[in-house]
């Protein structure tokens, strides 16, 4: 029987592709898309969708009680995405990131269980493990690997993570937790990595690679995500947490040379800026435990294509880009910029 989804942060990268994924892929759902449109949420995004009569939107900040408590009596599950997500942005300041993901994430927990929702599902990310050595590759985050957050943004998501799970031991609240590596593909807001490249290679400009290069990311497909995140609503443990990985190592260094070469430049582009501060030296997950609870293995993350297939999105999306990068990004990237290291 189909059952109403609320999605936070549906208007972001993740969260637009999970609605799009629930709406292609479960005939039978709904899904309430809640939204506070910060600069990294657009509805444009979701634009084919607007009329369809299984996607609601609601623009509502999830640190608003009174107005969740409105909204999630219509919901039977929650997926909790809304956040805070740029590392960068949580160097400058760190408070909206407590505030948000943190503070929100309470606000969500609680208006959830007064309206006793069924299931409720934290995003969560691997940085909540802190870093990994890049000496021994044998060693990857598990699920009982300590926690140790390193930037405010990790601690702020650390946050969330750990109320979620005291909400499930202290309430009983049906709590599921997923803990994701690095995601890419189309929709990405271009303060990232890989969308921030390549439009700056097609634009003709240079690429700002912190430090050495030699930082390692485990890259998987957003929609490989969004399945993931489905089979942890649907059958996850309550109260128990998932990692979700690519099996995708790479350096930045590595990526950044693929990226010039699927752009046409060569490495000239490239422009070594001041290292990020405390900056995270390996990601890398074993996700043994979603593969032999759950069934899950990523199936559309294999480099080069996947890598491939998501440039051409951004080469295609031009508009989109364009329409996305506000007069607030062009301060935040500026400032970011000039007074790194
Ligand atoms: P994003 O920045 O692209 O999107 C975040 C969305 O949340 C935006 O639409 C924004 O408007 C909304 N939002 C922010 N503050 C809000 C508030 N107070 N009230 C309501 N809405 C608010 O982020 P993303 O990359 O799509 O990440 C989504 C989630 O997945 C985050 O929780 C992030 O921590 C987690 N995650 C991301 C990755 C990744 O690689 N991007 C990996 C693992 C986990
Ligand atoms: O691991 C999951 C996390 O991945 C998520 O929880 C975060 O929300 C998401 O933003 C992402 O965090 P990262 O910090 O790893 O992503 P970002 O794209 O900002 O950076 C990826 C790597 O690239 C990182 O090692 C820093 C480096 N980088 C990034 C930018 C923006 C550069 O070298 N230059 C840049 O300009």
């Amino acid at each position: 029987m189909g059952q109403t989804i609320l999605v936070t942060g549906g208007a972001g990268f993740i969260g637009s592709n999970l609605v799009r994924y629930i709406l292609e892929h479960r005939p039978d759902d709904r899904v309430i898309n809640l939204d506070g449109l910060t600069y990294a949420g657009n509805l444009e995004s979701l634009a084919e969708f607007v009329d369809e009569p299984r996607h609601e939107f609601v623009h509502c900040d999830i640190n608003d009680g009174a107005k969740l408590d409105e909204i999630m009596p219509k919901a039977d599950v929650v997926l909790h995405l809304a956040a805070e997500s740029h590392v960068d942005r949580s160097i400058h300041d760190p408070s909206l990131f407590l505030n948000t993901n943190i503070i929100g994430t309470q606000c969500m927990l609680d208006s959830a269980k007064r309206h006793n929702i069924k299931r409720f599902v934290y995003v969560s990310t691997d940085e909540v493990y802190g870093e990994l050595p890049l000496d021994d590759k044998s060693q990857l985050f598990t699920e009982s690997t300590p926690l140790a957050p390193n930037s405010p943004y990790a601690v702020s998501k650390t946050g969330g993570d750990m109320l979620a799970r005291a909400y499930h031991h202290t309430y009983g609240m049906n709590i599921g937790i997923t803990r994701c590596s690095n995601n890419f593909g189309p929709y990405q807001f271009p303060e990232k990595v890989i969308p921030l490249f390549v439009n700056n290679l097609i634009e003709g400009k240079k690429v700002p690679l912190y430090g050495d290069g030699r930082n390692i990311r485990d890259w998987l497909h957003v929609l490989d995500h969004c399945e993931a995140i489905c089979r942890v609503l649907d059958d996850g443990k309550p109260g128990e947490a998932y990692n979700i990985g690519g099996n995708n190592e790479r350096s930045n260094l590595e990526l950044t040379k693929m990226l010039i070469d699927l752009c046409g430049r060569d490495e000239t582009f490239i422009e070594h800026v001041p290292d990020r501060l405390g900056h995270d030296m390996r990601y890398a997950i074993d996700a043994t435990k979603i593969r032999d609870e759950l069934g899950w293995e990523p199936t559309r993350s294999a480099w080069p294509q996947a890598l491939e297939e998501t440039v051409q999105w951004y080469k295609d999306n031009l508009e989109w880009s364009d329409h996305v990068r506000t007069g607030e990004y062009r301060r935040f990237m500026d400032q970011n910029y000039t007074n790194q290291g």
